[in-house]
């Protein structure tokens, strides 16, 4: 154990080293992080893109095609030696529990979703790293948001922890920005659809789960009933909307808690039907638990109107495109894996 004042010497005697511009992806081996450390490595050659999580992933590509750290994002000391050690300028903080798994530990959960935050915040204050993405959620929206094309600004009542959590994440950084220039990026992730890793622990996991057992069984029972609607985004456009951020221009975020992004909205019905299209026996099944009561709370669509206008976000996939792409390389995945 490092005593306090030692440690913050270490941090000052330390200071940002302009010359390198490495990344590091915290929770790089979430559904989120995979793919985002993969698409930065492919955009950045020349850098350095450092993937770290709790523990190592069981992919082995993902682990041989840079380096991997072993950290906790609540030991800021360790994220402090990581950053150093490959000199680290921008960091994509994924690490969080989702809505449902905080439900059922909502100490841990607000403990990861909100410590971790500070330490990379505070890192950034410190001034070792110039710029860092942290990713919010349509889950900061509550029962009393308008439920339809939802706002960027609006009433915001969450309940659920990670609700409550992503949303006191996001004023925190706009306090950060504010009174410490720390320039951070942050989107509001709608549901994310991706078949490259799974999702854990979120309510909007069934649209992921579903492409699963539609291949394997031909049939799925939903966690949510058949007409609750939510955003939802294919992950390509999600690590686009993620890059983006944080890569734009600083002057053009003008919204420093968290922009909405969107890309099309549906149901389970809707997304049964989508996939019926190209599986005409696949069948569809309700059994609601209490993830339904989550979803109630959250919005059916998104108006990301602002993050159009402020640095062009445009999302590329709609439900259809959406669909085939899954359809299509889940079949080539679990053929090889299975
Ligand atoms: N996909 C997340 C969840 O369901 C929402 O951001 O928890």
């Amino acid at each position: 154990m490092v005593h306090k004042a030692v440690f913050q010497r270490r941090f000052a005697s330390q200071p940002f080293n302009f010359m390198a511009e490495n990344i590091l992806v915290v929770g790089a081996c979430g559904q989120v992080g995979t793919e985002l450390v993969l698409t930065l490595r492919e955009k950045h050659p020349n850098k350095i893109v450092v993937a770290s999580d709790i523990k190592p992933s069981s992919n082995e590509e993902f682990m041989q095609g840079g380096p991997f750290e072993t950290l906790d994002v609540l030991n800021k000391e360790q994220c402090f030696d990581v950053v150093k050690k490959h000199g680290i300028s921008q960091v994509y903080n994924l690490a969080a529990l989702l809505s449902a798994t905080a439900e059922k530990n909502p100490e841990f959960g607000w403990k990861l979703n909100m410590e971790g935050h500070f330490n990379i915040l505070d890192l950034a204050r410190e001034g070792h790293l110039k710029r860092i993405f942290w990713p919010s959620s349509i889950a900061v929206f509550g029962p009393s948001t308008p439920k339809q094309n939802t706002p960027q600004d609006c009433i915001m009542d969450p309940s659920t922890v990670y609700g409550i959590s992503k949303l006191a994440g996001e004023r925190w950084c706009e306090y950060y920005h504010k009174r410490w220039g720390v320039d951070i990026r942050s989107v509001r992730y709608p549901g994310l659809i991706s078949y490259k890793s799974l999702p854990g622990g979120g309510t909007t996991d069934y649209a992921v789960e579903i492409f699963y057992e539609a291949i394997k069984n031909g049939r799925y029972t939903s966690f949510l009933g058949a007409d609750t609607a939510l955003p939802m985004m294919y992950m390509p456009d999600a690590i686009k909307a993620t890059i983006d951020s944080l890569e734009a221009d600083p002057d053009l975020m003008k919204v420093r808690s968290s922009y909405n992004v969107g890309a099309f909205s549906f149901n389970p019905e809707q997304l049964a039907g989508a996939i019926k299209k190209h599986m005409p026996e696949f069948e569809i099944d309700y059994n609601p638990d209490f993830r339904q009561q989550i979803a109630n709370g959250w919005p059916q669509s998104i108006n990301d109107q602002t993050a159009r206008n402020d640095w062009g976000w445009s999302n590329e996939y709609d439900l259809d495109a959406m669909v085939f792409d899954m359809l299509e390389n889940l079949k080539r995945k679990l053929a090889v894996t299975e």
